[in-house]
């Protein structure tokens, strides 16, 4: 039997990966699956329990999506979660209204006794709820489980038909025993076996991996990002020479970046593998010449660097397989989401998959980038490395505003090392989850010794997030902003004010362009 496992339907919910993150914290393996999926498939032996997630629809409305009734009559547990909980209701004939006004945010739950999904839960407790509809009658043969002072309904179930259900959300961190309940569920209703452990990850994706390719040649685009790194390391113990990475230099990496992708996977690194770097700077530099236009600039480093790798793969010779660090969000984004279009994103990974290769090779397509991380320490990546911070695919191309100059890269590359250093000095490397220096187009008058100075100013943005969705302005002290921008006008040429970006995401964005 294939690994038995919690299935996630997704309803359109923005905490639906959470859940199954969750789910693999209790080691027991999880996946997402849009709620179109057949009952034959939920019907599988390896799952042992079915979550429907939160969405933004109205069940009551025809043209919101819900799930085939019959679901009920598979045998398997079931955990509605807010929309999936309403679904529940109304699918059993239960009722559900809408409210005159929404309940969101930190709520205290008055739990009722006897209830298996709130075993163990104290009888007060705070959760988080996020809705405007409410369940104002449970289905006929549940009980109701526990209610807040405005939602009559807080969870409700039916241990026979083992269906439960919760209109708050259990996964996210604001729901202090969300945990346990989700525990409750997987363990004890669902009897998982708590046995998924990912140290046998790599062995099992090494072998999957030789039993695939076998004497054939892979191809991995090297950005010395985590997950291309990840997957390099992996490839590398399983295949060898028969691994090639090429690592595409755009010149606008941050300072010493390419060094540091050599360092670990050059010829005196630690990886038996082919290593190709090219370095395609002035490439770059030419094609983005006088253009200032944000999305033509993410446009032309994309389409430059398919052009540049795709170059380089003729001289390689034959290459059967491409290798792709594509992760678990990554792959719920692609297939499952619907969202408009803020910014072209380009992966150097992410690069067509009709450039003429037998297959395309995936290991880490299952997981999340926590589990990542994890796989990278195992393997033996430095530590820097595994917990980089994000950097995107157009690299400082859209930190910089305006026209992209090999000047104005070398003060941002500079500003930017400052910066990072005066963040790890000050111990805030894993407090903050994005920072970095950008370069505003802007210059102004200022004056160094006796003499008038017209330069740049530099942008500084720090931001915690957990998801990078949204965002807030990390609250960095004035003396150590003031610490960092004394070191950057001193040492910086060219730079003579700098400004911290004080927003958050909506409205801004992380980056600049
Ligand atoms: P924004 O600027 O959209 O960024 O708020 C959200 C997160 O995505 C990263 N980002 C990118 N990553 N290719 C990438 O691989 C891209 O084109 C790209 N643009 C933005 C950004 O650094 C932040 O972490």
């Amino acid at each position: 039997m294939a690994e038995e496992k919690i299935v996630v339907v997704d309803f359109g919910g923005q905490y639906n990966q959470l859940i199954a993150r969750r789910i693999r914290q209790l080691n027991i393996y999880s996946e997402v699956v849009p709620y179109t999926i057949s009952l034959d498939e939920l019907a599988k032996e390896e799952v042992k329990g079915i979550i429907f997630t939160g969405g933004p629809n109205s069940v009551y409305l025809d043209s919101s999506p819900k799930i085939d009734k019959k679901v009920f009559t598979l045998g398997k547990p079931i955990l509605g979660i807010c929309y999936g909980a309403q679904m529940i209701a109304y699918l059993l004939g239960g009722e559900v209204k809408t409210a005159p006004t929404s309940e969101y945010g930190n709520t205290l739950l008055h739990v009722h006794d006897g209830s298996l999904l709130l075993k163990g839960v104290h009888k007060e407790t705070n959760v988080f709820m996020s809705h405007t509809d409410y369940i104002a009658r449970i289905p006929e043969g549940f009980v109701l489980t526990s209610h807040t002072d405005v939602c009559p309904t807080g969870s409700f179930e039916n241990v026979e038909r083992q269906v439960y259900a919760t209109q708050f959300h259990p996964e996210v961190e604001h729901s202090v025993e969300g945990q346990k309940m989700l525990e409750n569920f997987a363990v004890n209703i669902c009897h998982c076996h708590q046995t998924f452990v990912k140290s046998s990850f790599i062995q099992d994706q090494i072998e999957k991996i030789r039993a695939e390719v076998g004497d054939g040649k892979v191809l991995c685009a090297l950005s010395g990002g985590v997950d291309s790194s990840v997957t390099a390391a992996l490839l590398a113990k399983a295949i060898g020479k028969n691994l090639t990475c090429v690592f595409v230099d755009h010149g606008l990496l941050r300072k010493d970046e390419a060094k540091q992708v050599e360092e670990v996977f050059g010829p005196n690194g630690k990886f038996d593998l082919n290593f190709v770097p090219f370095d395609a700077s002035e490439l770059f530099y030419s094609r983005l010449k006088g253009v200032t236009e944000p999305e033509k600039k993410r446009k032309i480093i994309g389409s430059t660097f398919i052009e540049v790798f795709n170059e380089e793969k003729k001289k390689l010779g034959q290459m059967d397989y491409l290798a792709q660090g594509t992760i678990y969000p990554d792959r719920i984004e692609s297939g499952l989401g619907i969202s408009a279009t803020i910014k072209s994103h380009h992966n150097v990974g992410g690069l067509p998959k009709d450039i003429g290769f037998k297959g395309l090779i995936e290991p880490l397509s299952y997981l999340f980038k926590d589990e990542v991380r994890e796989v990278g320490l195992q393997l033996g990546l430095p530590k820097e490395l595994v917990y980089r911070q994000p950097f995107p695919g157009p690299g400082l191309g859209i930190r910089i505003i305006g026209e992209v100059t090999k000047e104005k890269i070398h003060i941002v590359q500079e500003a930017d090392a400052i910066f990072r250093e005066e963040v790890r000095k000050a111990g805030l490397e894993f407090k903050l989850s994005q920072y970095f220096a950008a370069l505003s187009n802007m210059r102004s008058v200022g004056v160094m010794g006796d003499f008038r100075t017209y330069d740049y100013a530099v942008v500084l943005r720090a931001v915690e997030t957990d998801d990078f969705m949204t965002a807030r302005p990390s609250c960095l002290t004035y003396e150590f902003l003031s610490t960092v921008a004394d070191r950057i006008v001193n040492e910086v040429k060219g730079v003579n004010r700098v400004l911290f970006d004080y927003t958050s995401k909506p409205p801004s964005t992380i980056e600049l362009e």
